[in-house]
């Protein structure tokens, strides 16, 4: 077991790294796809629903499994555990948790490489390499090796560094930067025509929809995969949070920033899909509904800021570096589940163990990338359909059924010395012992 561990040195700092975590590709392109892909408000509404009801117990279980564990994933459960079987099961969910945080690395990892060469293109063009400008944004297998292997170093670099010098020192200067951002995009955007239009779709639920189980099942998974649940990542966050902190406040705090910047995004994108389509470009896929997914970020932005003239060369950079930025935040924390595994468990330096494993990490995105139209959706679903929602119920069942009820509350009322009478002690143990996992395996098999 290694000697020192690291500590966020600020509470500020734990929030800007967990929500730096949380914050990522998933809320400024899934959210927002998935609101275009939903009916638009109707979808919103159910999100907020679930993240708050269903993602912020679940989310508050595995901060407190890591808190009180002060270690990795793996030993977090062990030592909670009470007997020989409890600990296998220990050692199933947290390193299951930690396999899964490295494959959704290995293709978020490209998908963050894509967003880094489109902040690229503009800059090329700018100084009349117009070849180069094209080949990058090309995603051919070149192109695609190149800006992976760009990304995963940037993210190795910061890992690295440790806790405090490396995510957190990170999350503080980068966090700010994407929000200012992300605010001063969705302003200038809602100047254009369109956006008003944009905005009514997104702010109008069609209520008669939010009931619909796709509709539901979806936003569940957004909210699972926005708070980086089922992957240890909150784990060993948690496990790097003073004990002088309240918990349950930062959990909430947390959780409130992710959802908004969600939020925020969606201002910025369903708009704008609007404004390209009073610029002329179609936002309607064939079947009527708006343009989701892959298209919508690559193709309709992007025509969208060409039509912007010079200025929107500006646009698309700071776009794609708003993405790129979320996506970094995101991928420093899972990388650091296995490494803190591997740190902690197997007596590897740190530095070794953050180089060791992020290698590896890219030569599975290699092998995705040799097959990219299969391989990134069959890894895609296997890690967020199946693997983040079962590891995240089964967090729960953790909490619930296995760890203490007064082991629990001492833990809890550390930094939170009121919060036996607080509601939230009324309600959030027996919700995170019936009503999470419960909810969490319908909308699973649902899903299946
Ligand atoms: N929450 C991140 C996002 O929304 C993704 C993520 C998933 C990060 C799992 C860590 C672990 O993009």
């Amino acid at each position: 077991m290694a000697t020192s561990r690291g500590e966020f040195s600020s509470r500020i700092g734990f929030i800007l790294a967990a929500a730096g975590s949380a914050v990522g590709l998933g809320n400024i392109w899934g959210f927002p796809t998935q609101t275009a892909s939903n009916g638009g408000a109707a979808f919103v509404l159910v999100y907020l629903v679930l993240a708050f009801c269903l993602a912020y117990p679940a989310f508050m279980a595995e901060l407190l499994i890591g808190r009180y564990g002060q270690a990795n994933a793996v030993t977090s459960l062990q030592k909670m555990s009470k007997n020989a079987l409890q600990k296998n099961f220990a050692f199933i969910v947290g390193f299951g948790g930690i396999i899964c945080a490295a494959l959704i690395l290995s293709f978020y990892g490209i998908i963050a490489g894509w967003m880094m060469s489109y902040s690229l293109e503009p800059i090329l063009s700018v100084i009349g390499m117009a070849d180069q400008a094209q080949w990058v944004i090309g995603q051919s297998f070149y192109a695609n090796l190149l800006f992976t292997t760009a990304f995963m170093f940037s993210t190795i670099f910061i890992i690295r560094k440790g806790v405090e010098n490396g995510i957190e020192k990170w999350s503080k200067r980068l966090m700010p930067l994407m929000i200012c951002l992300l605010i001063g995009l969705t302003i200038y955007v809602m100047t254009l025509d369109g956006a008003m239009k944009g905005l009514g779709v997104y702010l109008n639920p069609d209520i008669s929809r939010v009931l619909e189980p796709n509709l539901l099942v979806s936003a569940l998974g957004q909210a699972f995969f926005s708070l980086s649940l089922g992957t240890s990542v909150m784990v060993i966050y948690g496990s790097y949070i003073s004990k002088k902190e309240n918990l349950v406040t930062l959990g909430a705090q947390v959780t409130l920033i992710d959802v908004s910047i969600a939020f925020l995004a969606g201002l910025l994108i369903i708009p704008a899909m609007y404004v390209a389509q009073a610029q002329g470009v179609a936002i309607f896929a064939a079947d009527g509904s708006l343009i989701s997914g892959p298209s919508m970020v690559f193709t309709v932005l992007p025509t969208l800021f060409d039509s912007m003239g010079s200025i929107g060369l500006f646009v698309a950079f700071a776009f794609f570096v708003l993405m790129s930025i979320a996506a970094l935040t995101s991928s420093i924390s899972m990388l650091e589940g296995p490494v803190s595994y591997a740190v902690e468990r197997h007596n590897v330096e740190r530095k070794k163990a953050t180089t060791i494993t992020g290698i590896v990490i890219l030569l599975m995105s290699f092998v995705i990338i040799s097959n990219l139209s299969f391989m990134l959706d069959f890894v895609a679903s296997l890690a967020t359909q199946y693997g983040q929602p079962i590891i995240a119920m089964l967090c729960c069942v953790f909490v619930g059924w296995i760890w203490n009820r007064n082991d629990i509350l001492t833990e809890i009322k550390q930094g939170n010395n009121d919060v036996e009478s607080s509601l939230f002690w009324k309600v959030w143990p027996w919700y995170t012992k019936f009503v999470c996992p419960l909810a969490i395996a319908m909308v699973f098999i649902h899903s299946l």
